[in-house]
């Protein structure tokens, strides 16, 4: 196994609209195998830009330009013959918004396995999509429906639906977009259940608002400010020992990790602190 299946190089993202925005300024970031990466910063700081550029999601708008590389297990994702979809089904994304396709369940599941013709008999499908449905603990709660369409199920199970189409198709890498923030508290609390569960196996990267749910989720935290990387460690020497006056003033001075307790910081105070350092240095594009 690939210590590093994922790392980027230098890597800048500008968008060349009506205004350019270097949105990524020359990022090196590795991401370990089997661990959650979580990467947070305040709101325009290039975070989504960043997800998207590593599995070349940003290609489907115009006026993006790339500079610098991301590697897939030391191969570059730019710089080869392989189509996007290809890479896209190595490195999996899951969207801040979750959305089913307008399938059943069972397809919504089955769709990226049948477009990479990735089964080999019904059967075959059967038991992958009951599997990836169990491991986004979400098979006890549909498996006696799955012919009713997706889009009848919750936001939060239609978000769990969303990371078992993605893992169905067996990825290297998961990429996740602020993917609890359009979901109700309890909602929340089950998908981030699921990437808990899922995160010893998976190379995951998450990008998170949230400096509570970065400390009960993250492995390692990489904080990005104004598109670049100020500072990245493990998580509990981010939060308890930063190294920079900008980490501290993120984070709002250093705080134990303490898993029991961890969950006690609200959003409201994730939100303020972010807002404060916005409004003591905000960013230049906007
Ligand atoms: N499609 C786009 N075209 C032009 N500028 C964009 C586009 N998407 C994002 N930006 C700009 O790039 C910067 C980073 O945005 P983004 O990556 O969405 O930040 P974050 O996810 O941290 O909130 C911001 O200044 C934003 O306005
Ligand atoms: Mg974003």
């Amino acid at each position: 196994m690939n210590e590093t299946p994922l790392e980027t190089d230098t890597l800048s993202v500008t968008y060349t609209g009506d205004r350019e925005i270097e949105a990524v300024k020359g990022v090196s970031i590795a991401f370990p195998a089997n661990r959650l990466t979580t990467i947070i910063g305040p709101s325009g700081c290039g975070k989504s830009t960043l997800l998207k550029s590593l599995n070349r999601l940003h290609e489907i708008q115009q006026h993006v330009e790339i500079d610098g590389d991301v590697l897939l297990s030391g191969d570059s994702v730019y710089d080869t013959d392989e189509p996007a979809p290809e890479i896209r089904k190595q490195i999996g994304y899951v969207p801040q918004t979750p959305t089913a396709l307008p399938l059943s369940i069972y397809e919504n599941v089955a769709y990226g396995l049948r477009i990479h013709d990735d089964y080999e008999s019904k059967a075959d499908l059967d038991e992958k999509v009951e599997t990836y449905l169990r491991k986004v603990n979400l098979w006890e709660e549909v498996h006696d429906r799955m012919d009713a369409p997706g889009a009848e199920l919750s936001t939060g199970q239609i978000q769990r639906l969303c990371v078992a189409r993605s893992l169905a198709v067996e990825p290297e890498v998961l990429l996740c977009d602020e993917v609890t923030s359009a979901l109700d508290p309890i909602s929340a609390e089950s998908v981030e259940e699921t990437l808990e569960a899922l995160k010893s196996e998976y190379t995951i990267v998450m990008v998170t608002h949230s400096m509570a749910q970065a400390r009960r989720l993250a492995d390692r935290v990489v904080f990005l400010y104004l598109g670049e990387v100020v500072e990245a460690g493990d998580v509990r020497s981010f939060f308890e020992d930063p190294q920079t006056e900008r980490t501290r003033q993120f984070i709002g001075g250093p705080t134990p990790v303490d898993p029991g307790s961890a969950g006690d910081t609200t959003e409201a105070e994730d939100a303020s602190t972010a807002a404060e350092l916005a409004a003591s240095s905000p960013p230049e594009e906007s």
